[in-house]
């Protein structure tokens, strides 16, 4: 019965060792190194697991290809961190074939039948967006600057991937709702060099620019750079020309950027899958069902209690806005 089936790690039961295959979309962010690390800490020898970690450069042809020989190997589960949501029907069908369940690990997929995977864990990346948007229009508000006022640039992540639909979803919302400027838009890829390099354009071509929403931290780093060496300054009011920087990832440089004021409010999302990931598998393993999609709880720090809590749901009214708490 295929990848959805929990039995296919049957022959590695009572003792003998787990082979899991780890797809890992690459090593372009901090909070990427922190997710493989947490894999890595987690599938090892002691705790009875071999893991087969690759690398894939964000490319989604080594993900594929990586699958494939997890497959051949007849490893007992896959892992996969997938770089973008579309592409994955004829390779996790392959997988679903051999009967090997595969756990979509960060990032979501998007396939033609959802049994194609066994189960997914990770973040809402659309709740993220819209917390930060709600955080932005709260802090915005609290300040007594107008919507009009903001002139936002975004940097957003890799195209595609469920990060960015999502934390750039929240982002629109936002400024459909309030009125914010979008002044410019481009990819970072998630990476310091790209967010610096597209940061430098941005503020070569638009002089007015105050508010920066960056998609991940290391997009965050690289933007401040930019902004510093363009004789700028990042802080946390526009009224003094400062500019506002808005992340996503809470890495540890990350916090350390919002405790000084230089990131304003990072969003948590949080990286540390594997201990997550392996209760799943232990609970394939003892022939339990497991929910399809498991999503991680989250905060958002901000460098000051202007906004003391944001929350934000899902789920719609019948106007389609999404129910949302802010206490200032
Ligand atoms: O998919 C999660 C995102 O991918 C993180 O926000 C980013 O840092 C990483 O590269």
């Amino acid at each position: 019965d295929g990848g959805s089936s929990s039995d296919s790690g049957e022959d590695s039961g009572s003792g003998d060792v787990i082979t899991v295959g780890f797809s890992q979309v690459g090593a372009e962010s901090d909070w990427r190194t922190a997710n493989t690390e947490s894999m890595q800490e987690t599938f090892t020898e002691e705790n009875g697991y071999e893991l087969i970690f690759d690398d894939a450069q964000q490319k989604q042809e080594n993900q594929i290809t990586a699958i494939r020989n997890f497959i051949q190997q007849e490893v007992d589960y896959i892992l996969l961190a997938p770089v973008t949501e579309s592409g994955w029907d004829t390779v996790l069908q392959e997988a679903y074939d051999a009967d090997i369940p595969v756990i979509i690990v960060d990032r979501m997929v998007d396939v033609s039948n959802d049994d194609l995977y066994t189960t997914w864990i990770g973040t809402d990346s659309l709740l993220e967006g819209r917390k930060a948007a709600e955080w932005l229009n709260a802090y915005a508000t609290a300040k007594g600057w107008d919507a009009s006022e903001l002139n936002i640039a975004h940097i957003q992540g890799t195209m595609g991937s469920t990060a960015q639909i999502g934390r750039t979803q929240g982002l629109e919302e936002g400024v459909e709702k309030y009125g914010w400027n979008l002044v410019a838009q481009q990819c970072g890829e998630f990476t310091q060099a790209k967010g610096q390099e597209v940061m430098e354009s941005m503020l070569k071509q638009y002089d007015n620019i105050n508010v920066v929403y960056c998609e991940n931290d290391n997009e965050a780093f690289g933007a401040i750079d930019a902004i510093e060496a363009a004789g700028k300054t990042v802080g946390t009011d526009i009224a003094n020309g400062e500019i506002l920087v808005l992340s996503f990832d809470t890495t540890n440089a990350g916090l350390t950027d919002t405790l000084e004021g230089k990131i304003v409010c990072d969003v948590e999302c949080n990286p540390l899958h594997g201990p997550r990931a392996e209760e799943l598998i232990k609970a394939l393993e003892a022939g339990e069902e497991v929910e399809k999609l498991n999503y991680v709880d989250e905060e958002i720090f901000a460098y000051d209690d202007t906004v003391a809590s944001v929350t934000a749901t899902n789920s719609l009214d019948e106007e389609g806005d999404y129910a949302v708490t802010v206490i200032t």
